[in-house]
C-alpha cells in the first residue's frame, strides 16, 4: 500500500543549477528558494560547499546560505564532500548537510577525483563531525541503476554503499538514478536489495527523467513503502559529471501525480508554479514539467 504523505525534498537550487552555464545571480537564486518555502516545500536543497573549480555555478554557496538565514517553515540541506565543504557550511550557518558517494567506481572518481572507499571515509569524517554538532547528515548515492561510465551497476554494490552510510548514522539516505535509466525492472531489485539492509523509513528516492522513467520508478518506489522522493521545480538540472543527464523529475509532476492518488505532500501546487515561471523566466527556458505546461493553459 502506498504512504498517506509524502515528503519532498526539493533540489531544484541545487541539483537543478549546478549544470547551469552561465552565473545565475544570488539574488535570483535566494528569491527562488523563498517561492519554493511559500508553495509548502518543507526541504529545499540549497546549494552545494564543493570546489568553485568543479561547479563553478554555486561559488556563492556562503552568499546563499547567509540570505536564507531567516526563511522559516523548511530546512535547507547543502552538499558536502569533504570536510572543507562540511567546515565551510557549518561557517556559513548549514544545520544539515549531505555527503554523496556513488556506487560505481569510475562515476566515483569522475564526480569526486577520488574512490569509492576513500570517499566513503571522508562521509565518515563527516558523520563523525556532524554528530557533536547535532547536525543531520543526509546521504545520497549516485548511480543506484546505471552508470555513464561503466554501465550496469549490480544492486548489490549500491546495498554495500547504502549500509555504510547507514551504519554512519545518515539520517536519510536517497538514492540516486543521476542518469535516469532505470525502469522499474531495474529499480525494483535495486530496492529490494537496499531494504535487506535499510529500514525502508530512512529511504529516499532520487530520479532524473532522462528515459522519462521517473514517475514510473516513483510509483514502484511508494508501493514498495518509500515515503520521501527528491524533484527538482520544472525539472530543472543534470549532473555536471554525468553527460547527457538531463533534469530530476519535475516537483510538479510529481505533486500532480501525489494529488491525483490522495497522497497528501503539504505542496499547493499553484504557488510551485509561480517558482517555477519565476526560474524558468530568468533562464530563458520553458518549463520542463508537463504538469505545469498544461496548468498554465487552463
Ligand atoms: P580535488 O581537486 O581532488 O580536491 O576535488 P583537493 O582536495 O585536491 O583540493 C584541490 C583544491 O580544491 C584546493 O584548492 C582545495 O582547497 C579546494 P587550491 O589549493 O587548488 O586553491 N577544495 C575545495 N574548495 C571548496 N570547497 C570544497 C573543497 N575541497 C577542496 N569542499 C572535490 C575534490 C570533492 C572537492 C571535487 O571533486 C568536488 O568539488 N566535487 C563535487 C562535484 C559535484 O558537486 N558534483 C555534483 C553533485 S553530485 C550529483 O549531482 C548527484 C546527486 O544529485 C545524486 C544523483 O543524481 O544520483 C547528489
Ligand atoms: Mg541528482
Amino acid at each position: 500500500s502506498i504512504p498517506d504523505f509524502v515528503k519532498i525534498v526539493e533540489v531544484g537550487p541545487r541539483d537543478g543549477l549546478q549544470n547551469e552555464k552561465s552565473i545565475i545571480p544570488t539574488d535570483v537564486k535566494v528569491e527562488l528558494i523563498k517561492l519554493l518555502v511559500s508553495a509548502g516545500l518543507s526541504v529545499v536543497e540549497a546549494t552545494s560547499f564543493v570546489s568553485p573549480k568543479w561547479v563553478p555555478q554555486l561559488a556563492d554557496a556562503k552568499d546563499v546560505l547567509a540570505a536564507i538565514q531567516n526563511v522559516e517553515g523548511a530546512s535547507f540541506p547543502v552538499l558536502t564532500p569533504n570536510l572543507k565543504g562540511f567546515e565551510a557550511a557549518i561557517a556559513a550557518g548549514a544545520k544539515e548537510v549531505a555527503v554523496f558517494p556513488a556506487a560505481s567506481e569510475s562515476f566515483s572518481k569522475a564526480n569526486l577525483n577520488c574512490g569509492i572507499e576513500d570517499n566513503l571515509a571522508r562521509c565518515r569524517d563527516i558523520a563523525l563531525a556532524s554528530r557533536d554538532l547535532s547536525i543531520a547528515v543526509r546521504g545520497y548515492i549516485s548511480c543506484v541503476v546505471g552508470c555513464p561510465l561503466e554501465g550496469y551497476v549490480a544492486p548489490a554494490n549500491v546495498a554495500y554503499v547504502a549500509k555504510s552510510l547507514y551504519e554512519m548514522g545518515c539520517s536519510e539516505i536517497s538514492l540516486g538514478d543521476t542518469i535516469g535509466v532505470g525502469t522499474p525492472g531495474s529499480v525494483i531489485p535495486m530496492l529490494e536489495a537496499v531494504l535487506d539492509v535499510v529500514p525502508v523509513d530512512k529511504l529516499a528516492v532520487h530520479f532524473h527523467d532522462t528515459y522519462g522513467q521517473a514517475l514510473s520508478n516513483i510509483l514502484i518506489s511508494l508501493q514498495m513503502g518509500i515515503s520521501t522522493v527528491d524533484s527538482s521545480v520544472s525539472g530543472l538540472g543534470g549532473c555536471p559529471y554525468a553527460k547527457g543527464a538531463t533534469g530530476n523529475v519535475a516537483t510538479e509532476d510529481v505533486v500532480y501525480m501525489l494529488n491525483g492518488i490522495g497522497v497528501k505532500t503539504h505542496v499547493d501546487l499553484r504557488k510551485l508554479m509561480l517558482a517555477g515561471d519565476f526560474i524558468c523566466k530568468h533562464l530563458g527556458r520553458s518549463s520542463g514539467s508537463k504538469a505545469a505546461t498544461a496548468l498554465s493553459k487552463v
